[in-house]
């Protein structure tokens, strides 16, 4: 009855309690995370060079790894019109969404799928998806992109362009990196990937989750959220507790993945994170994953080591930590132990 209409076929089945496969294990449910008296900070970027938010802005990468931006730049309507055609694209019947599935998709570029890894997971992830990798700005990487949300995406991944190049130039400037020449452009922000993520209603949602534990594998992300909230991080304390996300309007989070923290050598962190899903209504998440390109090699920069400090991680291949995240299940921070 299901078939190929993802999760959010099961939601509209009306259940009274959600099959099995997607009761997750005690510790992983939303209903028994500790919650933490600690918040996220919210940075006023229309000043974006003012030696004040340049500070927010990098102890904030420093300590909590995650944070969220208002006046950032990409207009309001952009981001509205970003979140309608997220809805769109899933509410399209089922047979339409399936000519992206894995077996079906036309494009190595574009990807519908369920949950994130369901051959190697446990307990499934309450979540649908629509994976949009852009290597390059080229016509031919959105070509077999689906219409119904097409242009929507170009112009988000357009406007918040410059966003993300201020953000890396200034993270950077911390790390003694004066300028982005084109090296280190493929290194920091050589790929991106946009996901489309669907979170449909759950008769359960304290036993489910949305998105189990996980750190970004990116530079950094850029996560546009609609008003439902969901999204709690892992605090840097020791009570080990999780911080809510609120959804600020107009607003965009931004946490740093662990390319970056290895690149950083340690300085910047990226931080565990999981979603929580509702039981009255459909969420939607829109992050841009700034990836280095996939054949660079990552470690410590020069810049960084300059002073005698000593590398934490090693050097690898971004493909090979790419591909080490994606054949597990999320698990927690743990495809960072790849580079040590
Ligand atoms: C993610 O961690 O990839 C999704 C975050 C969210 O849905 O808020
Ligand atoms: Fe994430």
């Amino acid at each position: 009855i299901n078939k190929g209409n993802g999760v959010k076929g099961l939601s509209e089945l009306g259940l009274k309690s959600m099959p099995n496969q997607y009761i997750q294990p005690l510790e992983e449910r939303i209903s028994t995370m500790i919650m933490s008296q600690d918040s996220i900070p919210i940075i006023d970027m229309s000043n974006w060079n003012d030696p004040k938010v340049v500070e927010s802005i990098c102890s904030a990468a420093e300590k909590l790894g995650f944070f969220q931006l208002v006046n950032h730049g990409v207009p309001v309507e952009v981001l509205e019109n970003m979140k309608e055609a997220t809805h769109r694209f899933f509410v399209l019947p089922a047979e339409e969404k399936n000519k992206y599935s894995k077996e079906h998709s036309p494009s190595k570029n574009v990807q519908y799928g369920t949950s994130f890894n369901p051959q190697a997971e446990k307990a499934l992830e309450w979540k649908d998806f629509l994976g949009l990798y852009a290597y390059e700005d080229k016509d031919e990487v959105s070509a077999f992109w689906p219409p119904v949300c097409r242009d929507e995406v170009l112009e988000y991944m357009k406007k918040s362009e410059i966003l993300t190049k201020r953000l890396v130039e200034l993270l950077m400037r911390r790390l003694n990196v004066k300028e982005i020449d084109k090296a280190k452009e493929y290194l920091l922000m050589g790929a991106k990937r946009i996901q489309l993520n669907y979170y449909p209603i759950c008769p359960n949602p304290e036993l489910a989750v949305g998105n189990g534990r996980h750190s970004d594998i990116s530079t950094l992300t850029i996560l546009l959220q609609d008003d439902i909230g969901g999204l709690y991080v892992r605090s840097n304390d020791n009570d080990s507790g999780w911080i809510h996300v609120p959804p600020v309007k107009g607003s965009l989070v931004i946490n740093i993945g662990d390319a970056l923290q290895i690149i950083s050598n340690g300085r910047y962190k990226s931080v565990e994170h999981r979603v929580a899903v509702s039981s009255s209504k459909n969420r939607v998440s829109i992050p841009i994953f700034v990836f280095p390109r996939p054949s660079e090699m990552i470690s410590p920069l020069p810049e960084v080591l300059e002073s005698g400090e000593k590398p934490v991680y090693k050097s690898v291949l971004f493909s090979d930590y790419v591909k080490h995240f994606f054949a597990k299940p999320h698990n927690g921070k743990t495809t960072i132990e790849f580079a040590k």
